[in-house]
């Protein structure tokens, strides 16, 4: 059943299409600002004028969804322009509306790109521990402030808000924000089993989101995300995130944990997503560079492999270059 195109495609299992595809965009404030991300060929950070002419490129070569990460003017304790009306993620979100209308629109909820310290929430009081602890973040006063953020992207027109934190009880959290301020219609699709590995190196170059070298600081995220050994608690945390009001979930990063997606899909039955993420991405782009693989190919196969896996849909910084080669276009 091998021997002819044809044939293959007959008994072929497993379709990729620019549905599928979901593409990362970063804003930073300002006008006609396009910065490459070094660590990420074909990523830029982008005033939203350009962010808009991005999306609109991506809409015409077949990408139907984006997904927002902003980078502040500047950076407080709490994160507080993460939930500022006039920040630059309700400002970009409030441009594709009116200039892509039917392109989904879904932001990532999370502080870690707006508190000056660079986590995914508001950090202890010092008096909190004592002498020598590792104060580390304040899961529960958190809650608001992300539920806050939720609200201030919904109220700017987002389609869909995606919490990145991995704080306990954020989706709850979110849902009741989104209810109380009128936005029961808006999804939300978690990041519910989100791995605290080195995959993300890249993407923190973009979104200026590394924890600080501080004292009193953690330096990495382990306390939060998940240990890369376990997949048993990927489920509780699915299980948790589900009946707290997630309705979709998401995995990440994507290929070393398409165990972790399989699962998911076998034992849940809303739609699970993974992350193809920065790290994967330039890797793919590193070796493609060297003339050492071929990049497109083995991108189109990775993607592939994550939909096999069992994921509906994929973030991936190549959304764009993908939906081109699927339909044909020209980029
Ligand atoms: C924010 C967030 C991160 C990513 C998406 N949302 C980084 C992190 O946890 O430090 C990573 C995406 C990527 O690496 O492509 N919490």
């Amino acid at each position: 059943m091998r021997r002819t195109e044809a044939l293959r495609r007959l008994v072929r299992e497993t379709v990729l299409a620019p549905d599928d595809l979901v593409w990362p965009l970063f804003a930073v404030p300002g006008q006609k600002v396009r910065k490459a991300v070094k660590s990420m060929p074909g990523v830029f950070q982008t005033s939203v004028d350009e962010l808009v002419a991005d999306a609109q490129a991506g809409y015409e070569a077949g990408v139907r969804s984006v997904i927002l990460f902003g980078i502040p003017e500047k950076k407080d304790a709490s994160g507080s322009e993460a939930w500022a009306d006039d920040g630059v993620i309700p400002r970009a979100v409030r441009a594709l509306k009116r200039e892509v209308p039917d392109l989904l629109v879904m932001t990532d909820v999370c502080l870690c790109e707006y508190t000056d310290h660079g986590h995914c929430g508001i950090l202890k009081r010092p008096s909190a521990g004592g002498p020598g602890q590792d104060l580390g973040v304040d899961n529960d006063l958190t809650l608001p402030l992300l539920a806050r953020e939720a609200v201030a992207h919904a109220r700017a027109g987002a389609d869909v808000v995606a919490p990145s934190d991995m704080m306990d009880g954020r989706v709850s959290a979110i849902r009741q924000g989104l209810d109380a301020a009128g936005f029961p219609d808006v999804p939300i699709l978690s990041y519910a089993a989100k791995f605290a590995g080195a995959f993300y190196g890249p993407f923190r170059d973009a979104a200026e989101s590394a924890p600080v070298v501080a004292p009193g600081v953690p330096t990495d995220r382990k306390a939060y995300q998940m240990d890369p050994a376990n997949a048993r608690e990927a489920l509780r945390e699915v299980a948790l995130d589900i009946a707290e009001g997630a309705d979709m979930v998401m995995v990440k990063p994507a290929v070393p944990y398409l165990d972790i997606v399989r699962q998911i899909r076998d034992r849940f039955d809303v739609p699970v997503s993974a992350y193809h993420v920065s790290g994967e991405y330039a890797m793919i782009k590193a070796a493609a560079e060297r003339g050492w693989i071929d990049g497109e190919r083995v991108m189109l196969e990775t993607l592939l492999c994550c939909r096999r896996a069992g994921a509906d849909f994929i973030l991936t910084y190549a959304a764009r270059d993908v939906a081109a080669t699927l339909t044909g276009a020209r980029r």
